[in-house]
């Protein structure tokens, strides 16, 4: 029999706050664009914050994502200008909350929630706030003390730091596949939100425990 996790630590993007709520903005700006936006956005994000960690070159997480906003409006031939470039990078910090995290989280009262992000505090704050969420989630923990971005165990260490929670008591819950992994191999026990059906990532380590929503993990958590 397994024993509940001491804490639960979630990713936020992705995970908890829809990254691709950003593309109803870009649609009103660039109708017909705006997912295709939002999804080379988000891709490029990630490989930037990967490629920064290779390179020794961390930098905050909000510039990261403008930088991603720049090359996909540029590779996608759509022109960005300030007004435009300040609207998207504003719809990040109102990103929408996935419909079923306030009432899972609410279930989940007794563990202690906390958040682990590549997001700087200042981008994590509001979107948190936004999201109605500050009551449940006590601890709000950024890459950004660690200088470098997930899936670098440096970062899940913070975790284990400033929570003061051994590894292994410690569960994990992420939809990005690759986070979900990263921490498996750091030592945590692992939730992989996989909304979409994916497969998995072939990186050597597989998650504990794949749901299809928030909504399944308040049960399996027990
Ligand atoms: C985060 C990224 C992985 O919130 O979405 O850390």
């Amino acid at each position: 029999m397994t024993t509940r996790p001491a804490a639960l630590v979630f990713d936020a993007y992705g995970t908890l706050f829809d990254v691709h709520s950003v593309g109803a903005e870009a649609e009103t700006i660039w109708p017909g664009r705006g997912a295709q936006l939002s999804q080379l956005w988000r891709a490029k994000q990630l490989e930037y914050t990967w490629l920064r960690s290779l390179m020794g070159r961390y930098e905050d997480f909000a510039q990261v994502t403008a930088s991603a906003l720049g090359y996909a409006c540029a590779a996608l031939a759509l022109p960005l200008g300030e007004p435009e470039r300040a609207r998207l990078l504003d719809a990040y910090l109102r990103l929408a909350t996935f419909p079923e995290v306030a009432a899972a989280l609410g279930r989940l009262r007794g563990v202690r929630l906390a958040i682990l992000s590549n997001g700087s505090p200042a981008m994590l704050a509001p979107v948190v706030r936004n999201a109605g969420l500050a009551g449940l989630i006590t601890d709000v923990l950024s890459v950004d003390e660690a200088r470098v971005f997930k899936p670098d165990p440096r970062v899940y260490r913070i975790a284990v730091d400033r929570l003061g929670v051994p590894a292994e008591a410690i569960g994990f819950v992420s939809s990005n596949g690759w986070d979900a992994i990263g921490a498996r191999a750091f030592g945590f026990r692992t939730y992989w939100v996989n909304r979409s059906g994916a497969p998995v990532d072939r990186l050597g380590f597989e998650p504990d425990h794949v749901l299809r929503s928030l909504a399944d993990l308040p049960a399996l958590v027990g």
